[in-house]
């Protein structure tokens, strides 16, 4: 008999974006005209960048001649776009890394989905409530359901995940947080390094949304506070600094000197151990992705790039300033493409979702798909048209909750 995996029917019924999808298509079908404005997952709108089209144009051409032809790549990536990461992202802040410590993927959801297998079954783990549910549905899958230690979120703490009190040894934190839109300063992310150094956990950074920083103060990398090279790995993306949702591309770094420990309390290299993971099941990014996204790093494709995120960023304003001048409280937005709505009192986020729909015809995420400290929120992303945007918010202004 072929005995499933059980910790599966320990999920919720369907992973939160595609159960958004499925509301969606079954209100379309009762309505088939209707106007709808999707504000609803993270996925962006505008196209790549000319510097990025061209580089991938560049880079087909040289898949056409058999004298400049790729087949197989490194499983960890062209050292040319490791390279291209580090001056693009770490060297202008002086955070030394090695090209080799950075793993390219194709997509920080996968890594982030992924990571877990490298640690044992028993690890207790941290997560931020609310937070990307991908952390809490991949341990879960493997069996950890009981392992979880929760880090409530709210307006009282500003949604950062404070330390608990119950030691752990995987904490995830996303910073800009997904989906609140909080960012975890210097001083914040200097107690999680130090926590973790004595505590000998691991700290697995998101930082998916770092190109949405806009204070200079705010760490864009956890490698920029001491020490974190020995206790963090940090996940990277370009679908939303870059627009490749749709090409697929992100890394990974996991620095030399990163250790996780046996049953015997010995060090094990977790550089290694991600090395073996992905040379056995991942066989590597395109290459014509990776060039894409050597562009996206450097020069004018970084320009370009930037120029999108600014976009992103004043739909982020409208959005927030014509909730708020409605007098709606709401937060993030300011360091991050999300906005986090909080509902007027008592309403359930998820009926909320099928009123504004109903209502307004805009679609946002329920604040609880993302844990239960969500509940009462409501999440609107900043990734659309500025036209669209705008007009959503009208919607939502006159529909005058
Ligand atoms: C989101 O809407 O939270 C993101 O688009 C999901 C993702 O990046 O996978």
């Amino acid at each position: 008999m072929a005995h499933i995996n059980e910790s599966y029917l320990e999920l919720s019924g369907s992973y939160l974006f595609a159960h958004i999808n499925r509301r969606v298509a079954a209100f379309r079908s009762v309505h088939p005209d209707a106007d709808i404005i999707r504000l609803g997952i993270g996925d962006v709108t505008r196209p790549l960048v000319p510097a990025v089209i061209q580089a991938m144009h560049a880079a087909v051409e040289e898949m056409a001649s058999a004298a400049t032809f790729r087949g197989y790549g490194p499983e960890q990536g062209y050292e040319f776009l490791q390279e291209a990461i580090l001056d693009g992202d770490y060297r202008p802040r002086n955070v030394k890394l090695d090209a080799d410590e950075i793993f390219i993927s194709d997509g920080s959801k996968c890594d982030v989905a992924n990571i877990q297998e490298i640690f044992g079954a028993d690890v207790k783990i941290a997560i931020a409530d609310p937070v990307y549910p991908v952390y809490l549905d991949s341990n879960i899958m493997a069996g950890r359901s009981r392992n979880i230690v929760f880090l409530p979120g709210s307006a009282g703490n500003d949604f950062l995940p404070q330390i608990p009190e119950e030691k752990v040894d995987l904490i995830y934190l996303c910073s800009p947080n997904n989906p609140t839109g909080s960012v975890l300063d210097r001083a914040a992310l200097t107690r999680w390094v130090e926590y973790a150094r004595e505590n000998r956990a691991i700290i697995l950074f998101d930082s998916a949304y770092s190109a949405y920083i806009r204070d200079e103060t705010l760490p864009r990398s956890i490698y920029e506070i001491p020490g974190a090279r020995e206790v963090a790995i940090e996940f990277k993306s370009f679908s939303k600094s870059a627009s490749f949702t749709g090409v697929r591309c992100a890394y990974t770094i996991i620095p030399k000197e990163l250790n996780g420990f046996d049953g015997n309390g010995n060090p094990h290299s977790l550089h290694t151990l991600w090395n073996r993971r992905q040379t056995t099941k991942f066989n590597g990014t395109s290459y014509i992705v990776q060039r894409a996204a050597e562009a996206a790093c450097r020069g004018e494709g970084r320009l370009q790039n930037q120029a999108v995120v600014d976009y992103y960023m004043g739909n982020a304003d409208i959005i927030r300033t014509g909730l708020e001048r409605a007098g709606h409280t709401v937060y993030g937005g300011k360091n991050a493409p999300y906005i986090w709505w909080k509902l007027p009192s008592g309403l359930d986020s998820m009926k909320f979702f099928d009123t504004l729909l109903e209502k307004c015809r805009v679609v946002g995420t329920p604040g609880v798909g993302f844990g239960s400290c969500g509940e009462g929120y409501f999440r609107l992303t900043a990734f659309g048209d500025r036209e669209r945007t705008r007009e959503a918010v009208e919607r939502i202004v006159a529909a005058g909750w």
